[in-house]
């Protein structure tokens, strides 16, 4: 790799830890440790949300199966002019930014990688234990380099690679950005891998106001997906009355059935149909949040009738 970044700083070797060996996981004094899946494959835990990230087929399997094959994004790089803008919701650890940039390096290309996330301690905190998460290999200095400067630029085997990391609350940067359109604070978006916590314990993330700011945030002009891994009744509810299409998402090995959320049809192979809507009528946790506080209930009358609205529907 050549690095257009020449002043980039070597990674301090791991801190010292001590392994708990009924959690087969490494204790660390930080929010987060090390947590060793039943594959062997080694992910964060975030001691504060009590959630580990990807945590059945680990992080790069699930980065593979969830973004770059289900975004086809290789295929959709081979064909893009100019600049492929991404925005990777939720950076923690890297491992979906690192798998998309490792799986697309030989394709001659432009991307610009728009990560976000409210802390940096995950990044730290995976950068301490590199060689366990095993994804870094030759991007740990980039990363290293993202932690001070919240930018890097580099080349990436035939690709070309702007990294932007926004440190700051997501819901309300997108509500700044929105109250100052026109102006594009933020480069409208051909894919966004969202990667927050569950709705049960990062709700914030999950909000039909968001979804609606964040849809209102597209280029109407440039095709976008959006893959996420949940397949809640809940989410799919909120995607669509925020404006866009939906689809079911493949499987990633963790779970049967994801979620991919378009602003064009082109863009998805199963779109929700009348059947799931029945179904969603019908459950008992489908009515969006539209507060960042968690609760399940079943659609209100004037969500029923928003969705049967939905021009997916019609
Ligand atoms: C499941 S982890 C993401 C894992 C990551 N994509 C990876 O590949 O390692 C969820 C991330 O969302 C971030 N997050 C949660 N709430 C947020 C908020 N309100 N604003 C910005 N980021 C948030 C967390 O700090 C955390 O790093």
């Amino acid at each position: 790799m050549n690095w257009l970044e020449s002043s980039l700083q070597a990674v301090p070797h791991p801190a010292p830890e001590s392994v708990d060996p009924n959690l087969r996981a490494t204790v660390q004094t930080s929010g987060y440790k090390i947590v060793q899946l039943a594959n062997g494959v080694h992910s964060v835990h975030s001691l504060a949300h009590r959630e580990t990230f990807h945590p059945v087929i680990g992080p790069v399997a699930e980065a593979e199966a969830l973004y770059v094959n289900q975004l086809r994004l290789a295929e959709r790089l081979h064909h893009h002019g100019g600049e492929f803008v991404i925005w990777d919701v939720g950076l923690g650890a890297a491992a979906n930014a690192l798998t998309v940039l490792r799986a697309t390096r030989e394709i001659p290309s432009t991307i610009r990688l728009v990560s976000f996330d409210n802390t940096m301690e995950p990044l730290h905190f995976a950068l301490r234990h590199a060689e366990a998460l095993d994804y870094f290999h030759d991007y740990q200095n980039c990363a290293q380099h993202l932690i001070p400067h919240r930018r890097v630029s580099f080349l990436n085997g035939a690709q070309t690679v702007e990294w932007k990391l926004h440190l700051a609350d997501f819901p309300a940067l997108l509500a700044h950005s929105q109250s100052h359109l026109p102006a594009r604070i933020l480069p409208p978006p051909h894919a966004i891998m969202f990667d927050a916590f569950s709705p049960a314990k990062n709700p914030a993330m999950w909000t039909l106001p968001l979804f609606t700011t964040l849809f209102q945030l597209l280029d109407r002009a440039r095709p976008c997906a959006l893959p996420t891994y949940s397949r809640s009744t809940m989410l799919r509810v909120t995607l669509l009355l925020a404006g866009f299409f939906v689809g079911v998402g493949t499987a990633t090995g963790e779970k049967e059935e994801t979620t991919l959320a378009v602003n064009t049809l082109d863009l998805i192979n199963e779109p929700l149909d009348r059947n799931w809507l029945q179904r969603a009528n019908n459950s008992t946790s489908a009515e969006p949040l539209w507060e960042s506080e968690y609760r399940q209930s079943p659609l209100s009358q004037a969500t029923r009738e928003k969705l049967a609205q939905h021009p997916q529907f019609k």
